[in-house]
């Protein structure tokens, strides 16, 4: 028997055992990314958002190779103060839900900026260190053709063995990457763990949005109050 007839009898027989019995899965090991829409956050988180992107736009040309403007860290502007208390919330929430102790903690913003992609921009993948713990995402505006939000698979052996996807257009335990299609007033969060990525920009008039990282400390080193946690 040559060994291409060999091969096509195991895949027969796989095929055979997979019809006649039902496996029982047990996942584990889950990678969670959160979204809710919150459109009425929209108006006040883009007027804080423009004033500093203005700033920084009269401060710098745009780049060729890099299009795209970053603003200034405005978390602690007290006009947002109930999109912050919101995310901060919900932030602790999802930990807390996770399955860690949260009890005697808080959440705190280490960053939290505006970037604005022009036509050809992107993220390279990457994660956020330095002890962020949850990342997020809030979209402002989104032209058509818009950038879309890439999470990738943080599994490392998997990586190092990873066979072809039958089709990678479809979401399976084989898939290496997600995307999500942003759209404006849409809030996406992750575990700092999840490396993400934006794809290249194709619209002529820019996306907007918000990109925010939380750190957690112990409640006792804290001195302002951490924002009262909601149930999402
Ligand atoms: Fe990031």
């Amino acid at each position: 028997m040559s060994k291409t007839k060999r091969i096509c009898k195991a895949a027969e027989q796989v095929k055979e055992v997979v019809q006649s019995a039902q496996l029982n899965v047990a996942y584990h090991f889950p990678c969670p990314i959160y979204l809710i829409e919150r459109p009425d956050f929209l108006e006040k988180v883009s007027k804080v958002s423009e004033e500093s992107l203005e700033r920084r736009r009269k401060e710098r040309q745009l780049d060729d190779i890099y299009p795209m403007i970053m603003s200034d860290n405005y978390f602690a502007d007290q006009r947002i103060v109930q999109f912050t208390e919101f995310v901060g919330a919900t932030a602790w929430n999802i930990l807390n839900e996770q399955g860690y102790f949260m009890q005697d903690k808080v959440v705190q913003f280490t960053e939290m900026w505006t970037q604005e992609h022009y036509k050809q921009s992107s993220m390279e993948q990457h994660t956020h260190g330095y002890g962020s713990q949850i990342v997020g995402f809030y979209f402002l505006e989104v032209p058509e053709n818009s950038s879309r939000l890439v999470f990738h698979d943080p599994r490392i052996g998997k990586s190092l063995i990873d066979l072809p996807e039958a089709d990678s257009i479809q979401a399976t335990v084989a898939s290496k990457m997600i995307n999500f299609e942003p759209k404006p007033g849409l809030l996406i969060f992750s575990n700092a763990w999840l490396a993400h990525s934006f794809t290249r920009h194709a619209s002529d008039r820019p996306i907007k949005f918000v990109h925010f990282n939380f750190n957690v400390n112990l409640a006792q080193n804290v001195l302002s109050p951490a924002p009262a946690a909601e149930i999402i």
